[in-house]
């Protein structure tokens, strides 16, 4: 069970969160954007586990629909997480989604928050610890969102690996493949483009897949290799007759990193490519809302003429102290897709894809298969 301690602003539960709740937690969303909808919306549908008491986003118009879809009281409804400063502590957790992270974190490490901290926790080592250390003096239960962990096809996965299911991991092979589309939206017009104005696309992207495989090989990384590079989405290589923006552009119907096509589509259709017209929009799904962003707003770039500079496709080997070996590429080239991974056993191989996992046992020559039924991971 949690502690619940008091304090003047009244009674918060604290210290560790893994065990039984005593109430649901109560929750600050920092950065009302993708993810602190996507946090909230989940609060919503488990409200035995959480509950959204107060928001704070600086652009008013997410901020109020944020603040009238979860019922938030006007005077919990903040402009900057800097605001959370003036006042008693308003909720159990603070869920920091800005890209401001580190100050955010020892601020309200330091006001006796819980901490959720969105990926990357930050861009250097040295901020890393720091927030650790803060937590650590404070107390403070610090949780990132290294989500992959626990989706229910890693649980499995893990699970067939501590059966023995394929011996001892001896090396690995992991793909992360973005989706051409989506690396457009998110890497090259959006808010991951610039390595100095958010962080390496290894960090952004990839920090889940690093994690994820030090997590199956249970062993420090003793060495690493990596290279990449920015090698077709540059001025450079646009094709004859590009125009810098797409609505303007002859070839926006025939090209395949249109932004008239994509978000267009994502008028229509569900999925991906509607997530991202949304995020485009800031939630407007309408016809006027799309040509007023790609007449004048960033996604309406196009991607030769942008000012991006993350590569766009990078491989990273890694040792392990135990000499277990893995390799791992991320590409914007391929269609958006889950992760694939093979690993290598001293008694089978185990292939999957994120939905299906098989198993090849050597001694029996047999193969495995089962299907884990979940969303595309991070
Ligand atoms: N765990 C995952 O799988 C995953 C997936 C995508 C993104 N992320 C991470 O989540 C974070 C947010 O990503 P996102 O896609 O939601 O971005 P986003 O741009 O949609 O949302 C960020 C929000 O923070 C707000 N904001 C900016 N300054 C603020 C301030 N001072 N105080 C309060 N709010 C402020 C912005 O207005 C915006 O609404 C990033 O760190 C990103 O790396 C994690």
């Amino acid at each position: 069970m949690n502690p619940i301690a008091s304090s003047e602003a009244g009674p918060f539960i604290t210290g560790d969160l893994s065990g039984p709740m005593q109430r649901p937690l109560t929750l600050v969303i920092l950065g009302a954007g993708a993810r602190g909808s996507a946090y909230a919306d989940l609060a919503t549908k488990r409200p035995d586990t959480a509950r959204v008491v107060a928001v704070a986003e600086p652009r008013r118009h997410v901020r109020a629909a944020f603040a009238a879809k979860h019922h938030i009281e006007t005077d919990l409804q903040l402009t900057h997480w800097r605001d959370l400063l003036d006042r008693p502590r308003l909720a159990d957790v603070a869920v920091i989604l800005d890209s401001g992270h580190v100050e955010a974190a020892f601020a309200l490490a330091d006001r006796g928050y819980e901490l959720l901290l969105e990926k990357p926790m930050a861009t250097d080592e040295a901020s890393c610890l720091a927030i650790a250390e803060a937590a650590r003096r404070n107390g403070t239960v610090l949780a990132l969102a290294h989500v992959l962990r626990y989706t229910p096809y890693t649980v499995k996965l893990k699970q067939l690996l501590l059966e023995g299911a394929i011996g001892d991991i001896v090396s690995l092979q992991h793909l992360e493949p973005i989706g051409y589309y989506h690396f457009a939206h998110s890497f090259v017009r959006g808010n991951w483009r610039r390595e100095a104005e958010s962080s390496p696309l290894l960090l952004a992207k990839s920090c889940h897949d690093i994690d994820w495989i030090a997590d199956l090989v249970e062993d420090e990384v003793a060495r690493v290799s990596s290279f990449g590079s920015l090698s077709h989405i540059r001025p450079d290589a646009a094709p004859e007759g590009a125009a810098d923006r797409c609505v303007s552009c002859p070839l926006q119907d025939t090209w395949q990193y249109s932004a008239t096509r994509l978000y267009r589509t994502g008028l229509r259709d569900d999925g991906t490519k509607q997530y991202l017209t949304k995020i485009m929009t800031a939630g407007r799904l309408t016809e006027a809302a799309v040509t007023a962003e790609l007449t004048d707003g960033p996604y309406g770039r196009c991607v030769y003429h942008s000012d991006n500079d993350v590569p766009d496709h990078q491989v990273v080997n890694l040792e392990f102290d135990a000499g277990v070996t893995a390799s791992f590429t991320l590409t914007a080239f391929t269609p958006l897709e889950n992760r694939h991974t093979k690993i290598f056993g001293t008694r089978g191989q185990l292939a999957g894809d994120g939905q299906s996992i098989e198993v090849y046992d050597f001694f029996g020559e047999t193969r495995t298969s089962c299907s884990i039924p979940g969303a595309r991971g991070p």
